[in-house]
Parts: C-alpha cells; sequence; structure tokens
C-alpha cells in the first residue's frame, strides 16, 4: 500500500500533485468564478464578516499562517492565526462578525475541538477545513470545507499541509468573489496560477535526488536553522517542525528579519541554515532583503541552503547549495517551497536509520489536551 515507497510519508510526498489538484476539483466553473455552494453558511452572513481567526495547531496553524498572506491581500479582512490551546485559555475577543477558520487534517484534534466550542459558544459563524470526512469538528461546526489529500497515515503530515493551504486560498478567493475585492478576471488569474501548481510540484519531485544526496550528506547535522520572510516564514517553520519530528535534530524557523534581534547569535562557523527566497519578479525589496539576509549568516561562517525561484542568478555566489523551484506568484509559492524542505527531513530521518512513519513520541491524532 506504500505503493513501491519506502515509507508512508514519502509516498504521501509524492501524492502532492494529486492533493493539490483533488482539492481545486470542481470548486470553480469554466468562467473562474468560485463556486463553493457546499459551505453552508449565508453568503450574506460571510459579506459581513469583519474578522477571521484562524485556529490549528501544528502544521495546520503554519497552513493558517500561509492563510493570513493571502487573505488578507486578497480580500482586506484582518485574519488572526493562533494556536487552539492557546485561544481557549484567553479571553479572546469574537462574535457574531468573526469568521472562525478551524484548519485538522484529522477532524479530531482536542484542542482545536474545545476552541471551535468555545468560539461558538461566543456566537462567532466556525467554518472547518479539514482532511477527514465525517469526523468531530467539521460536523460540530457551521460549514466545512473539507480537503481532498486522501488519507494521511504518516505522523508528519505533509500532503495534507499543502492541500490546507490550498483550501484556504479558495476560501479567500471565494470571500474575495462574493465582498468584491477582487476583479472577476484576478480571481481567473490566480485560479489559473492554482490550476499550474500540481504540475510544478512534480517538477520538483522529479528532481527530489538533488535534493535527497544533501540530506544524506548531512545526517550528522546536530542543529539546522530554517529562515523565511513573508509567506516564506511559515515555510521555514515547517521545515523546522518536520526535521525535528522525523529526525530528532534541533531546528528551529526564523522570520529572517528577526536575526539581527538575536538568533544571529547562533551562527557559527558551519552551521547548516536552510533560506527561502521569494521570487526576484515580486514585491520591490522582498528579495533583496532575504538575499542580504543569506550574506549576514554567510559572513559569520553559515553553510547556506537556499531554495529560490527558477532563474535566481542572485544567490549563486552566497550558496552552498541552491534548488530553484519553478516560478509562481509570491502568494502561491508554499505550495512549491515546502516541498523540498519535507524531502529533506524524510531523507535525512531515513539516513539516519528512524522510522518516519511513526516518529518517537508522537500520535497522529492528538485526542487529548
Ligand atoms: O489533525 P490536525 O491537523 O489537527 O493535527 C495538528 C497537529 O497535531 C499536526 O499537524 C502535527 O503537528 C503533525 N505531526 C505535523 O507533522
Amino acid at each position: 500500500e506504500k505503493g513501491g515507497f519506502p515509507s508512508f510519508m514519502e509516498k504521501e510526498i509524492f501524492d502532492q500533485p494529486a492533493a493539490v489538484a483533488d482539492t481545486l476539483l470542481g470548486r470553480s466553473d469554466a468562467e473562474g468564478r468560485l463556486t463553493l455552494d457546499e459551505l453552508r453558511i449565508d453568503a450574506d452572513d460571510l459579506t459581513k464578516i469583519n474578522k477571521i481567526v484562524v485556529l490549528a495547531c501544528g502544521t495546520s496553524a503554519y497552513a493558517g499562517q500561509v492563510a493570513k498572506y493571502a487573505i488578507e491581500s486578497w480580500c482586506r479582512i484582518p485574519v488572526e492565526v493562533e494556536l487552539s490551546h492557546e485561544f481557549r485559555y484567553r479571553e479572546p475577543i469574537v462574535d457574531k462578525k468573526t469568521l472562525i477558520v478551524s484548519i485538522s487534517q484529522s477532524g479530531e484534534t482536542m484542542d482545536t475541538l474545545m476552541a471551535v466550542r468555545y468560539a461558538k459558544e461566543q456566537g462567532a459563524k466556525t467554518m472547518s477545513i479539514c482532511n477527514t470526512n465525517g469526523s468531530t469538528i467539521p460536523r460540530e461546526s457551521d460549514a466545512v470545507l473539507y480537503t481532498h489529500a486522501g488519507p494521511e497515515i504518516a505522523v508528519a503530515s505533509t500532503k495534507a499541509f499543502l492541500a490546507q493551504i490550498t483550501a484556504t486560498y479558495l476560501l479567500g478567493l471565494y470571500l474575495a468573489q462574493l465582498r468584491g475585492n477582487l476583479f472577476s478576471g484576478q480571481i481567473k488569474d490566480i485560479l489559473a496560477d492554482l490550476g499550474k501548481i500540481p504540475a510544478k510540484i512534480q517538477d520538483i519531485l522529479d528532481r527530489s535526488g538533488e535534493i535527497k544526496e544533501l540530506a544524506r550528506s548531512m545526517a550528522d547535522a546536530s542543529s539546522v536553522l530554517f529562515l523565511g520572510r513573508h509567506v516564506g516564514y511559515p515555510v521555514a517553520m515547517e521545515g523546522a517542525l518536520k526535521l525535528k519530528e522525523i529526525a530528532y535534530i534541533h531546528a528551529e524557523g526564523f522570520a529572517a528579519g528577526e536575526l539581527k534581534h538575536g538568533p544571529i547569535a547562533l551562527i557559527d562557523d558551519g552551521q547548516p541554515v536552510f533560506v527561502v527566497v521569494p521570487s526576484p519578479r515580486g514585491r520591490d525589496s522582498l528579495h533583496a532583503k532575504v538575499v542580504s539576509n543569506i550574506q549576514e549568516v554567510r559572513a559569520r561562517g553559515a553553510k547556506t541552503l537556499v531554495i529560490a525561484e527558477d532563474g535566481d542568478d542572485a544567490v549563486k555566489d552566497f550558496s552552498e547549495f541552491v534548488f530553484y523551484v519553478p516560478e509562481t506568484p509570491t502568494l502561491l509559492m508554499p505550495l512549491l517551497a515546502t516541498v523540498p524542505l519535507q524531502i529533506f527531513a524524510c531523507e535525512l530521518a531515513t539516513a539516519k536509520g528512524f522510522d518516519v512513519d511513526q516518529p518517537r513520541n508522537l500520535a497522529k491524532s492528538v485526542t487529548v489536551e
């Protein structure tokens, strides 16, 4: 059932073109209009919301952080992303104009379920983005937008993450359509770019040998840092989480701009640092800022491992290793840039002889608080 792959995790990484394509399938029409009638929340109510709060844990919370950039940019609605277990224990301000979007692969995560129940009691509208049909969180929510990643067996989440990001983009575009924040042509163009993502992920998978070789050469690493800015920041944190949970290596993801506020003190000779570089075609200063962050850590001895967009020659001189991902608009970049980091963690953990599907101390669904 592993389809010839050595682990479920690797199989699921390779399932990602389908996970994204299937999550997009049937959710827009030929004219490029979103058709999310399945949502069951009154369109009128959705046009009235004045805030979105995303509730999730772990990898699903990083999907929420990616969503924040896209939804705020497309819909001009404030989006807060909060870990479910933190949300519940303060006195969060939510009311009937708040849309709660919970994100959960399993639909059974107790922390998220309790947070959704709490928000519902406060009168908020609740929507679930979930990968498991009929599970508890979607059953208790006002609406559900299923991700169609198929069953995820490996404890470390991979294909569910890309499917969750895809679903939040659909939600963002749908809200923009309802509320008139984007022109129909803009929505159509973004949907067309999303439609090209599965083939681009496949291109990355076809070149997985490059990243696997790097991973095998780093089996002795004792600490790996990950830097990103903008949507690259949650990608960096997700890359670090994958390495912690399956390879048991100390790993941390940072916002690249935060370096000089502390973390740069960690850098000394040979410290591996992954840097997720935004498109050079994107927002003006973003790319240049990250390139200068690469130079800063490199000057202090870091081994710089760079994920950059095809054709980005500016990073070459400052990198020990560069993995190129196909061009795509900046907001969609996490769907590509995450993939080499997943492959890296999976291969490194495998090289160390660990069971990547069943890492120590972890369960697939965390049904206790
Ligand atoms: O089933 P959920 O998406 O609610 O699970 C949330 C987290 O427990 C989960 O993403 C966890 O962090 C994974 N082990 C990450 O790979």
